[in-house]
Protein backbone atom coordinates (compact mmCIF):
# COMPACT_ATOMS: atom_id res chain seq x y z
CA UNK A 1 0.00 0.00 0.00
CA UNK A 2 0.63 2.89 -0.87
CA UNK A 3 2.14 5.26 2.16
CA UNK A 4 0.36 8.65 1.90
CA UNK A 5 1.43 11.55 4.49
CA UNK A 6 -0.99 13.86 4.51
CA UNK A 7 -0.28 16.54 7.45
CA UNK A 8 -3.70 17.30 9.35
CA UNK A 9 -3.76 18.78 5.19
CA UNK A 10 -2.11 16.04 3.93
CA UNK A 11 -1.00 16.03 0.49
CA UNK A 12 1.73 15.18 -1.22
CA UNK A 13 2.22 14.93 -4.97
CA UNK A 14 2.80 15.40 -8.23
CA UNK A 15 4.50 17.00 -11.22
CA UNK A 16 5.15 19.08 -13.84
CA UNK A 17 7.38 21.12 -16.28
CA UNK A 18 7.39 24.29 -14.27
CA UNK A 19 8.71 26.10 -17.11
CA UNK A 20 5.54 25.21 -19.33
CA UNK A 21 3.05 26.72 -16.23
CA UNK A 22 4.67 29.21 -14.69
CA UNK A 23 6.62 31.33 -17.52
CA UNK A 24 9.25 33.01 -15.87
CA UNK A 25 9.27 36.97 -15.80
CA UNK A 26 5.63 36.64 -16.80
CA UNK A 27 2.50 35.63 -14.68
CA UNK A 28 2.24 36.67 -11.61
CA UNK A 29 -1.68 36.59 -11.88
CA UNK A 30 -0.70 38.20 -15.17
CA UNK A 31 0.82 41.10 -13.51
CA UNK A 32 4.29 42.27 -13.52
CA UNK A 33 6.68 42.78 -10.40
CA UNK A 34 6.42 46.38 -11.53
CA UNK A 35 2.87 46.42 -11.29
CA UNK A 36 2.69 44.63 -7.95
CA UNK A 37 4.80 47.14 -6.47
CA UNK A 38 2.77 50.10 -8.28
CA UNK A 39 -0.44 48.69 -6.71
CA UNK A 40 0.72 48.99 -3.38
CA UNK A 41 2.06 53.35 -3.87
CA UNK A 42 -1.99 53.23 -5.34
CA UNK A 43 -3.43 51.28 -2.44
CA UNK A 44 -5.27 52.58 0.76
CA UNK A 45 -5.35 50.03 2.60
CA UNK A 46 -2.15 49.30 3.57
CA UNK A 47 0.30 50.48 6.63
CA UNK A 48 3.71 49.48 6.62
CA UNK A 49 6.94 50.13 4.54
CA UNK A 50 7.32 50.45 1.01
CA UNK A 51 5.19 52.36 -0.10
CA UNK A 52 1.46 53.92 1.46
CA UNK A 53 0.25 50.36 0.01
CA UNK A 54 2.81 48.29 1.49
CA UNK A 55 2.08 45.97 4.12
CA UNK A 56 4.45 43.88 6.77
CA UNK A 57 2.22 40.46 6.34
CA UNK A 58 0.47 39.60 10.55
CA UNK A 59 1.78 36.34 11.66
CA UNK A 60 -0.61 33.71 10.61
CA UNK A 61 -3.87 33.14 12.91
CA UNK A 62 -3.92 30.17 15.40
CA UNK A 63 -6.64 28.03 15.85
CA UNK A 64 -9.88 29.59 17.79
CA UNK A 65 -10.65 29.27 21.12
CA UNK A 66 -14.33 27.13 20.38
CA UNK A 67 -13.83 24.58 17.40
CA UNK A 68 -17.35 22.95 18.24
CA UNK A 69 -20.12 22.95 15.60
CA UNK A 70 -22.57 25.88 15.76
CA UNK A 71 -25.01 27.96 13.73
CA UNK A 72 -22.66 29.93 11.17
CA UNK A 73 -26.20 31.26 8.97
CA UNK A 74 -26.48 33.92 11.76
CA UNK A 75 -27.67 37.54 12.03
CA UNK A 76 -24.71 38.44 12.04
CA UNK A 77 -23.54 37.11 8.45
CA UNK A 78 -26.94 37.33 6.23
CA UNK A 79 -26.60 36.09 2.59
CA UNK A 80 -26.52 38.83 0.02
CA UNK A 81 -26.29 38.55 -3.57
CA UNK A 82 -23.08 39.89 -5.12
CA UNK A 83 -23.03 43.75 -6.06
CA UNK A 84 -21.49 45.07 -9.63
CA UNK A 85 -17.75 44.63 -8.95
CA UNK A 86 -17.80 41.79 -6.39
CA UNK A 87 -15.52 39.05 -7.43
CA UNK A 88 -16.05 35.73 -6.63
CA UNK A 89 -14.49 32.76 -8.19
CA UNK A 90 -13.88 28.97 -8.85
CA UNK A 91 -13.61 28.13 -5.13
CA UNK A 92 -17.16 27.54 -3.10
CA UNK A 93 -15.95 27.59 -0.03
CA UNK A 94 -14.62 30.87 -0.30
CA UNK A 95 -17.40 32.53 -2.10
CA UNK A 96 -19.85 31.41 0.33
CA UNK A 97 -17.56 32.84 2.88
CA UNK A 98 -17.40 36.46 1.52
CA UNK A 99 -21.39 36.23 0.30
CA UNK A 100 -22.54 35.98 4.03
CA UNK A 101 -19.62 38.63 5.39
CA UNK A 102 -16.99 36.10 6.76
CA UNK A 103 -14.79 37.85 4.09
CA UNK A 104 -15.22 40.97 2.37
CA UNK A 105 -17.98 41.16 0.44
CA UNK A 106 -16.10 42.35 -2.21
CA UNK A 107 -13.93 39.42 -2.63
CA UNK A 108 -10.81 40.67 -2.16
CA UNK A 109 -8.69 39.99 1.44
CA UNK A 110 -5.74 39.11 3.43
CA UNK A 111 -4.19 35.76 4.10
CA UNK A 112 -5.01 36.53 7.70
CA UNK A 113 -8.57 37.17 7.10
CA UNK A 114 -9.13 34.06 4.66
CA UNK A 115 -7.62 32.22 7.77
CA UNK A 116 -9.75 33.38 10.01
CA UNK A 117 -12.76 32.62 7.71
CA UNK A 118 -12.70 29.74 6.89
CA UNK A 119 -11.85 28.60 10.50
CA UNK A 120 -14.84 30.38 11.90
CA UNK A 121 -17.30 30.12 9.02
CA UNK A 122 -16.77 26.28 8.18
CA UNK A 123 -14.46 24.94 10.69
CA UNK A 124 -11.33 24.33 8.76
CA UNK A 125 -8.61 23.05 10.57
CA UNK A 126 -5.52 25.34 11.52
CA UNK A 127 -3.12 23.89 9.28
CA UNK A 128 -4.63 23.15 6.49
CA UNK A 129 -6.28 26.62 6.32
CA UNK A 130 -2.93 28.11 6.79
CA UNK A 131 -1.39 25.84 4.17
CA UNK A 132 -4.25 26.47 1.45
CA UNK A 133 -4.18 29.78 2.06
CA UNK A 134 -0.03 31.01 1.84
CA UNK A 135 0.30 28.33 -1.11
CA UNK A 136 -2.82 30.88 -3.14
CA UNK A 137 -1.28 33.77 -1.52
CA UNK A 138 2.24 33.10 -2.98
CA UNK A 139 0.97 31.75 -6.33
CA UNK A 140 -1.75 34.61 -6.88
CA UNK A 141 -2.12 36.90 -4.76
CA UNK A 142 -0.47 40.29 -4.21
CA UNK A 143 2.47 40.12 -1.37
CA UNK A 144 3.50 43.53 -1.49
CA UNK A 145 -0.20 44.81 -0.46
CA UNK A 146 -1.01 41.52 1.28
CA UNK A 147 -4.16 40.90 -0.30
CA UNK A 148 -5.83 38.13 -2.90
CA UNK A 149 -8.72 38.31 -4.90
CA UNK A 150 -11.09 35.00 -4.41
CA UNK A 151 -11.64 35.25 -8.34
CA UNK A 152 -9.95 36.95 -11.02
CA UNK A 153 -7.72 40.09 -10.85
CA UNK A 154 -9.17 42.74 -9.66
CA UNK A 155 -9.70 45.95 -12.12
CA UNK A 156 -8.57 49.48 -11.58
CA UNK A 157 -11.77 50.91 -9.46
CA UNK A 158 -14.02 48.99 -7.28
CA UNK A 159 -17.13 49.26 -5.04
CA UNK A 160 -16.93 51.19 -1.76
CA UNK A 161 -14.33 50.33 0.12
CA UNK A 162 -12.18 51.41 -2.93
CA UNK A 163 -9.41 48.85 -3.26
CA UNK A 164 -5.51 48.67 -4.62
CA UNK A 165 -5.56 49.01 -8.23
CA UNK A 166 -4.30 45.59 -8.49
CA UNK A 167 -4.76 42.34 -6.57
CA UNK A 168 -4.00 39.37 -8.40
CA UNK A 169 -6.82 36.27 -7.91
CA UNK A 170 -6.99 32.41 -7.40
CA UNK A 171 -8.97 32.18 -10.93
CA UNK A 172 -5.36 32.54 -12.69
CA UNK A 173 -5.11 29.23 -14.38
CA UNK A 174 -2.02 26.83 -14.10
CA UNK A 175 -1.23 27.87 -10.71
CA UNK A 176 -3.45 26.86 -8.08
CA UNK A 177 -6.92 26.66 -9.97
CA UNK A 178 -6.55 23.73 -12.60
CA UNK A 179 -8.44 21.18 -14.39
CA UNK A 180 -10.59 18.62 -13.88
CA UNK A 181 -12.54 20.23 -11.02
CA UNK A 182 -16.30 18.63 -10.29
CA UNK A 183 -18.33 22.02 -10.96
CA UNK A 184 -16.51 24.13 -13.00
CA UNK A 185 -15.16 23.40 -16.48
CA UNK A 186 -11.03 23.20 -17.63
CA UNK A 187 -9.60 26.75 -18.58
CA UNK A 188 -9.74 25.44 -22.57
CA UNK A 189 -13.16 25.78 -22.74
CA UNK A 190 -13.14 29.20 -21.54
CA UNK A 191 -14.77 29.79 -18.37
CA UNK A 192 -12.06 27.77 -15.57
CA UNK A 193 -14.15 29.69 -12.30
CA UNK A 194 -17.56 29.70 -12.75
CA UNK A 195 -20.67 27.65 -11.62
CA UNK A 196 -20.98 24.66 -14.98
CA UNK A 197 -24.41 23.53 -15.21
CA UNK A 198 -23.92 20.48 -16.80
CA UNK A 199 -21.06 19.48 -15.07
CA UNK A 200 -23.12 19.71 -11.72
CA UNK A 201 -25.55 17.97 -13.36
CA UNK A 202 -23.25 14.93 -13.32
CA UNK A 203 -21.94 15.60 -9.60
CA UNK A 204 -25.89 14.84 -9.28
CA UNK A 205 -26.18 11.82 -10.91
CA UNK A 206 -22.54 10.44 -9.34
CA UNK A 207 -24.23 11.02 -6.16
CA UNK A 208 -27.49 9.48 -7.05
CA UNK A 209 -26.40 6.46 -8.72
CA UNK A 210 -23.46 5.54 -5.98
CA UNK A 211 -24.58 7.47 -2.61
CA UNK A 212 -28.38 7.10 -2.77
CA UNK A 213 -28.51 10.66 -3.50
CA UNK A 214 -25.64 12.23 -1.41
CA UNK A 215 -22.51 12.75 -2.43
CA UNK A 216 -19.81 10.62 0.35
CA UNK A 217 -16.38 9.43 0.19
CA UNK A 218 -17.63 6.39 -2.56
CA UNK A 219 -19.17 9.23 -4.32
CA UNK A 220 -16.06 11.39 -4.24
CA UNK A 221 -13.80 8.45 -5.06
CA UNK A 222 -15.43 7.81 -8.61
CA UNK A 223 -15.99 11.25 -9.27
CA UNK A 224 -12.96 12.35 -9.14
CA UNK A 225 -11.43 9.57 -10.82
CA UNK A 226 -13.92 10.43 -14.10
CA UNK A 227 -13.39 13.75 -13.50
CA UNK A 228 -9.67 13.42 -14.59
CA UNK A 229 -10.20 10.43 -17.46
CA UNK A 230 -13.32 12.82 -18.90
CA UNK A 231 -10.74 15.71 -19.28
CA UNK A 232 -8.23 13.63 -21.04
CA UNK A 233 -10.11 12.32 -23.45
CA UNK A 234 -11.79 16.09 -24.30
CA UNK A 235 -8.97 18.68 -23.26
CA UNK A 236 -6.24 19.04 -25.20
CA UNK A 237 -3.96 20.90 -22.76
CA UNK A 238 -5.30 18.96 -19.57
CA UNK A 239 -2.47 19.14 -16.85
CA UNK A 240 -2.60 17.83 -13.22
CA UNK A 241 0.89 18.35 -12.72
CA UNK A 242 2.65 19.94 -9.32
CA UNK A 243 -0.04 21.17 -6.53
CA UNK A 244 -3.22 20.34 -8.62
CA UNK A 245 -2.47 16.93 -8.32
CA UNK A 246 -2.92 17.52 -4.39
CA UNK A 247 -5.61 19.92 -4.29
CA UNK A 248 -7.43 17.37 -6.93
CA UNK A 249 -8.11 14.79 -4.28
CA UNK A 250 -8.86 17.61 -1.35
CA UNK A 251 -11.06 19.59 -3.02
CA UNK A 252 -13.31 16.13 -3.40
CA UNK A 253 -13.13 15.49 0.19
CA UNK A 254 -14.30 19.07 1.17
CA UNK A 255 -17.58 18.63 0.73
CA UNK A 256 -17.90 15.39 2.91
CA UNK A 257 -16.03 17.18 5.71
CA UNK A 258 -16.76 21.00 5.34
CA UNK A 259 -20.30 20.84 3.89
CA UNK A 260 -21.85 18.50 5.60
CA UNK A 261 -24.40 20.03 8.89
CA UNK A 262 -22.15 19.68 11.88
CA UNK A 263 -25.59 18.38 13.38
CA UNK A 264 -25.61 15.56 11.28
CA UNK A 265 -23.77 12.22 12.74
CA UNK A 266 -23.50 8.75 13.17
CA UNK A 267 -24.98 7.34 9.81
CA UNK A 268 -25.86 10.65 8.40
CA UNK A 269 -22.39 11.58 8.98
CA UNK A 270 -20.34 11.92 5.99
CA UNK A 271 -23.15 12.39 3.21
CA UNK A 272 -24.32 16.20 1.42
CA UNK A 273 -27.85 16.00 0.26
CA UNK A 274 -28.08 17.84 -3.47
CA UNK A 275 -29.78 20.83 -2.38
CA UNK A 276 -27.23 21.77 0.14
CA UNK A 277 -24.52 21.07 -2.49
CA UNK A 278 -26.80 23.01 -5.14
CA UNK A 279 -26.60 25.87 -2.83
CA UNK A 280 -22.98 25.99 -1.59
CA UNK A 281 -21.55 25.44 -5.40
CA UNK A 282 -24.15 27.54 -7.26
CA UNK A 283 -25.84 30.04 -4.87
CA UNK A 284 -22.57 30.45 -2.72
CA UNK A 285 -25.15 30.28 0.18
CA UNK A 286 -25.02 28.17 3.50
CA UNK A 287 -28.34 26.01 3.44
CA UNK A 288 -30.94 27.95 5.67
CA UNK A 289 -29.32 27.37 9.26
CA UNK A 290 -26.59 25.64 8.51
CA UNK A 291 -23.94 24.66 11.59
CA UNK A 292 -20.12 23.81 10.68
CA UNK A 293 -18.52 20.85 11.10
CA UNK A 294 -18.55 19.44 14.96
CA UNK A 295 -15.00 19.46 14.94
CA UNK A 296 -11.58 20.79 13.28
CA UNK A 297 -11.69 18.78 9.64
CA UNK A 298 -10.50 19.28 6.09
CA UNK A 299 -8.46 17.03 4.08
CA UNK A 300 -8.41 14.16 5.66
CA UNK A 301 -10.35 11.37 3.89
CA UNK A 302 -8.24 12.43 0.68
CA UNK A 303 -5.54 9.40 1.01
CA UNK A 304 -8.82 7.54 0.72
CA UNK A 305 -10.08 9.02 -2.50
CA UNK A 306 -6.57 8.83 -4.02
CA UNK A 307 -6.32 5.01 -2.69
CA UNK A 308 -9.50 4.12 -4.07
CA UNK A 309 -7.88 4.88 -8.16
CA UNK A 310 -4.20 6.33 -7.88
CA UNK A 311 -3.28 8.50 -10.45
CA UNK A 312 0.08 9.64 -11.42
CA UNK A 313 0.34 13.83 -11.65
CA UNK A 314 1.07 14.12 -15.57
CA UNK A 315 -0.72 15.93 -18.82
CA UNK A 316 -1.97 15.59 -22.24
CA UNK A 317 1.71 16.10 -24.31
CA UNK A 318 0.14 15.94 -27.68
CA UNK A 319 -3.61 16.61 -27.76
CA UNK A 320 -6.62 14.52 -26.18
CA UNK A 321 -5.73 10.85 -24.85
CA UNK A 322 -1.91 11.71 -25.23
CA UNK A 323 -1.70 11.49 -21.11
CA UNK A 324 1.79 11.87 -19.72
CA UNK A 325 3.17 11.11 -16.21
CA UNK A 326 5.10 13.82 -15.11
CA UNK A 327 6.42 13.16 -11.29
CA UNK A 328 9.32 15.96 -11.72
CA UNK A 329 7.61 18.18 -8.99
CA UNK A 330 7.01 15.79 -6.71
CA UNK A 331 4.31 13.33 -6.18
CA UNK A 332 1.11 12.83 -3.36
CA UNK A 333 3.44 9.79 -2.41
CA UNK A 334 6.42 12.26 -2.20
CA UNK A 335 5.33 15.35 -0.28
CA UNK A 336 8.59 16.57 0.49
CA UNK A 337 10.00 16.72 -3.18
CA UNK A 338 6.29 18.46 -3.93
CA UNK A 339 7.57 20.90 -1.41
CA UNK A 340 11.10 21.54 -2.09
CA UNK A 341 10.42 21.82 -5.89
CA UNK A 342 6.96 24.17 -5.41
CA UNK A 343 9.76 26.88 -3.66
CA UNK A 344 12.52 26.17 -5.66
CA UNK A 345 11.14 25.97 -8.92
CA UNK A 346 7.83 27.28 -9.50
CA UNK A 347 8.30 30.09 -7.17
CA UNK A 348 11.32 31.04 -8.25
CA UNK A 349 10.33 31.22 -11.72
CA UNK A 350 7.37 33.88 -10.71
CA UNK A 351 9.82 35.97 -8.78
CA UNK A 352 12.67 35.52 -10.18
CA UNK A 353 14.64 38.17 -8.52
CA UNK A 354 13.02 39.95 -6.01
CA UNK A 355 14.27 43.53 -3.97
CA UNK A 356 13.05 45.41 -1.36
CA UNK A 357 9.63 45.18 0.25
CA UNK A 358 8.45 42.49 -2.01
CA UNK A 359 11.39 39.86 -1.06
CA UNK A 360 11.13 40.81 2.89
CA UNK A 361 7.47 39.67 2.12
CA UNK A 362 7.87 36.59 -0.11
CA UNK A 363 9.96 35.62 2.40
CA UNK A 364 7.93 36.11 5.70
CA UNK A 365 5.01 34.11 3.52
CA UNK A 366 7.67 31.51 3.07
CA UNK A 367 8.08 31.38 6.42
CA UNK A 368 4.45 31.16 7.46
CA UNK A 369 3.87 28.14 4.55
CA UNK A 370 6.65 26.00 6.05
CA UNK A 371 5.48 26.49 9.58
CA UNK A 372 1.94 25.61 8.16
CA UNK A 373 3.85 21.84 7.17
CA UNK A 374 3.76 20.81 10.57
CA UNK A 375 4.68 17.29 11.23
CA UNK A 376 4.35 17.21 7.14
CA UNK A 377 7.80 18.67 7.13
CA UNK A 378 9.48 15.98 9.22
CA UNK A 379 13.06 15.34 7.36
CA UNK A 380 12.35 17.71 4.54
CA UNK A 381 14.87 21.00 5.57
CA UNK A 382 13.45 24.37 4.50
CA UNK A 383 14.68 26.07 1.25
CA UNK A 384 15.02 29.86 0.99
CA UNK A 385 15.39 30.75 -2.36
CA UNK A 386 16.10 34.21 -1.60
CA UNK A 387 18.26 34.21 1.73
CA UNK A 388 17.09 34.06 5.17
CA UNK A 389 15.92 37.33 6.08
C1 LIG B 1 -8.22 28.13 2.87
C2 LIG B 1 -8.40 28.87 1.81
C3 LIG B 1 -8.90 28.33 0.51
C4 LIG B 1 -8.36 28.60 -0.71
C5 LIG B 1 -7.17 29.51 -0.98
C6 LIG B 1 -9.13 27.88 -1.70
C7 LIG B 1 -8.90 27.92 -3.06
C8 LIG B 1 -9.54 27.16 -4.00
C9 LIG B 1 -9.27 27.17 -5.40
C10 LIG B 1 -8.23 28.04 -6.09
C11 LIG B 1 -10.06 26.27 -5.98
C12 LIG B 1 -10.15 25.94 -7.47
C13 LIG B 1 -9.36 24.74 -7.80
C14 LIG B 1 -9.93 24.15 -9.05
O1 LIG B 1 -10.86 23.35 -8.92
O2 LIG B 1 -9.47 24.49 -10.13
C15 LIG B 1 -10.87 25.67 -4.96
C16 LIG B 1 -11.81 24.68 -5.17
C17 LIG B 1 -12.60 24.16 -4.19
N1 LIG B 1 -12.67 24.60 -2.87
FE1 LIG B 1 -11.48 25.96 -2.01
N2 LIG B 1 -10.12 27.18 -1.08
C18 LIG B 1 -10.03 27.44 0.27
C19 LIG B 1 -10.89 26.96 1.25
C20 LIG B 1 -11.98 26.15 1.01
C21 LIG B 1 -12.98 25.77 1.99
C22 LIG B 1 -13.01 26.26 3.44
C23 LIG B 1 -13.85 24.93 1.36
C24 LIG B 1 -15.09 24.27 1.88
C25 LIG B 1 -15.75 24.70 2.91
C26 LIG B 1 -13.41 24.78 -0.01
C27 LIG B 1 -14.03 23.99 -0.94
C28 LIG B 1 -13.62 23.84 -2.25
C29 LIG B 1 -14.19 22.87 -3.17
C30 LIG B 1 -15.29 21.86 -2.87
C31 LIG B 1 -13.55 23.07 -4.39
C32 LIG B 1 -13.74 22.26 -5.68
C33 LIG B 1 -14.71 22.87 -6.63
C34 LIG B 1 -14.94 21.95 -7.81
O3 LIG B 1 -14.20 20.98 -8.01
O4 LIG B 1 -15.90 22.20 -8.56
N3 LIG B 1 -12.29 25.55 -0.20
N4 LIG B 1 -10.54 26.24 -3.74
C1 LIG C 1 -9.54 31.99 -15.81
O1 LIG C 1 -10.48 32.90 -15.21
C2 LIG C 1 -9.97 34.20 -14.98
C3 LIG C 1 -11.01 34.99 -14.25
O2 LIG C 1 -12.14 35.22 -15.04
C4 LIG C 1 -9.61 34.84 -16.31
O3 LIG C 1 -9.04 36.11 -16.08
C5 LIG C 1 -8.60 33.96 -17.01
O4 LIG C 1 -8.35 34.47 -18.30
C6 LIG C 1 -9.10 32.52 -17.13
N1 LIG C 1 -8.01 31.71 -17.67
C7 LIG C 1 -8.18 30.93 -18.69
C8 LIG C 1 -6.95 30.26 -19.20
O5 LIG C 1 -9.27 30.72 -19.18
C1 LIG D 1 -22.27 6.08 0.14
O1 LIG D 1 -23.63 5.81 -0.02
C2 LIG D 1 -23.91 4.56 -0.64
C3 LIG D 1 -25.41 4.47 -0.83
O2 LIG D 1 -26.06 4.59 0.40
C4 LIG D 1 -23.37 3.44 0.22
O3 LIG D 1 -23.57 2.19 -0.43
C5 LIG D 1 -21.89 3.65 0.45
O4 LIG D 1 -21.39 2.67 1.34
C6 LIG D 1 -21.65 5.04 1.03
N1 LIG D 1 -20.25 5.26 1.16
C7 LIG D 1 -19.68 5.64 2.29
C8 LIG D 1 -18.19 5.81 2.28
O5 LIG D 1 -20.31 5.84 3.30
Amino acid sequence: MVHIRFTSIAFGVAALSSALAFPAYESLSGLSERQLVEAASESNRGGGGGGPGAKVPPPPPGPPSFTGAKLVDDARHPWMPTRPGDIRGPCPGLNTLASHGYLPRDGVASPEQIIKAVQDGFNMDNELARFTTYMAHLLDGNPVTDLISIGGKTPKTGPDPPRPAIVGGISNHGTFEGDGSMTRADAFFGDNHSFNPALFEQFKDFSNRLGGGFYNLTVAAELRFHRIQQSIGNNPQFSIVGFRHLTLYAEAAFPVTLFVDGRRTGAQAGHLDMRSAESFFKDMRFPRGFFRAAQPSGAGPAPEIFAAHPTVPGRNVAGVNTFTPDTSLGSITDFCTFYTQFVSKTLKGLYPNPTGVLRRNLNINLNFLYQSLGAGAQGCPQVFPYGQN
